[in-house]
């Protein structure tokens, strides 16, 4: 028996898939997963999950004294309904100026990436318009782009920074980011990715924009609490292998937390990340079989972006081998506005599934605990005590149809904290 004042019961709901007890890493059968039919969730006093159970378990006096029940604050749930543990989305590039429309129509008529450069397009163009965009333009459209998530009851986001390139517009980002923080209920992670690209106008090796973004922007990032994590872009066109290396080891060093665009193209840089103890490397659509041993018996999560390769018609990360070879998947947008100008997770993570043969167990996992496990958060993903209370709602009878839908069913509620978030 628990006894609280405050204590708020929300429900029923015909079905809450709490996601309890399911493995960290490794694959999930959906004969796995909780379901709780006619549910209610139990808030405490300090508006955590207390308990999750059949509703008619908290009136009749199984698990709660008549004293609690007396003073039990309900809030009913008409109709039939779905909750899910709120989703996370652990990669994003929300935070930018300008649009690349025409880098995806150039893209899709078959021009090359030389010939979208030379007609202005690429990473380098959103750095040209986020560095001219003012703090308070990118802010209202970060706002709104944060709002768009939580509408998909994505309520815990990562944003890098990485299109600013410079002290002065990296910094920028890092405070828009900040700023927004305080003007959303959605948890808000902020990521320095001064290590995206070397930038056009930046004089010296691409060794020596390294040492500059150690030397120049990370102090001042810790200095303001900006950030507490550092990516950095391994590839044939960013950063080589070995630079990448001892930039992270650098920045680990300076106790940053470490996470990698890994594999987008060519293999090798995951094996680095797990090297580095890096929290997640994300991408992985060009990694290897050995890549892939070698990342799925590490601590490092594996994140897939079907996002980007939907935006750039490239292969899918091989979801299903680093789930058999017991690897830790978390699956999010990288929305941005070059790769992955979608934005919308849940259509993305489904097609993922149908193409890699993905279960809606692992599907869930994917979005909720374990890209928490991404971001190094352990307090949600999960319904259940002392999880923070944030879950999404869909007015719906049966909990499939979140993935059959392929993200066209709208979550009619979103609650952070137990609070209904408004949409
Ligand atoms: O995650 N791969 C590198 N960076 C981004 C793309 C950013 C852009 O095209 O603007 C990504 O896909
Ligand atoms: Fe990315």
């Amino acid at each position: 028996m628990v006894i609280f004042t405050n204590m708020k019961l929300i429900g029923p709901f015909k079905q809450i898939v709490t996601l309890n007890n399911l493995p960290l890493r490794g694959k999930i059968s959906d004969e796995e997963l909780e379901i709780i039919e006619n549910g209610g969730i139990l808030l405490n006093d300090k508006n955590k999950i207390e308990i999750v159970a059949p509703f008619q378990d908290f009136l009749n006096g199984n698990l709660l004294s008549h004293e609690d029940i007396a003073h039990l604050q309900i809030e009913k749930v008409e109709g039939k309904k779905i909750a899910f543990p709120a989703f996370v989305d652990c990669h994003t590039h929300i935070c930018f100026g300008g649009s690349r429309a025409n880098d995806f129509a150039m893209r899709n008529s078959g021009k090359t990436y030389l010939e979208i450069a030379e007609a202005g397009g690429g990473i380098w163009s959103s750095v040209k318009h986020t560095r001219i965009a003012s703090e308070s333009e990118l802010l209202e459209t970060l706002l709104e782009r944060i709002n768009m998530l939580l509408q998909l009851g994505i309520t815990t986001i990562e944003i890098k920074s990485g299109y600013g390139l410079n002290l002065e517009s990296e910094l920028k980002m890092l405070r828009v980011i900040k700023n927004a923080k305080e003007k959303t209920k959605a948890t808000l992670v902020p990521t320095c990715l001064s290590a995206h690209l070397k930038p056009k106008d930046f004089e010296g090796s691409s060794e020596g924009y390294l040492n500059y973004v150690l030397e120049q922007i990370l102090p001042k990032v810790k200095e303001e609490g900006l950030s507490d994590r550092v990516d950095i872009f391994i590839e044939k066109s960013a950063f080589k292998p070995e630079e990448s290396k001892a930039f992270l080891l650098k920045a680990k060093e300076m106790g940053f937390e470490l996470t990698v665009h890994a594999d987008q193209f060519t293999p090798g840089s995951s094996r680095i990340a797990v090297e580095m103890g890096a929290l997640s490397a994300d991408h992985l659509e060009a990694t290897s079989e050995e890549d892939i041993d070698f990342l799925a018996q590490s601590e490092t999560v594996a994140v897939a972006l079907p996002g980007a390769s939907l935006g750039l018609g490239e292969s899918f990360a091989p979801a299903r081998h680093i789930l058999d070879k017991g690897g830790v998947l978390a699956i999010a947008s990288d929305w941005n506005p070059g790769s992955a100008p979608m934005g919308n997770l849940i259509t993305q993570a489904s097609i993922l599934a149908t193409y890699q043969k993905l279960s809606t167990a692992e599907v869930l996992a994917g979005l909720t605990f374990r890209a928490a496990k991404a971001l190094n958060i352990e307090d949600r993903g999960v319904l259940k005590r002392n999880m923070k209370a944030d879950f999404v709602v869909f007015e719906t009878d049966n909990y499939q149809n979140l993935l059959y839908h392929q993200g066209s069913l709208r979550a009619s509620e979103v609650y952070i904290d137990g609070e209904k978030v408004t949409l």
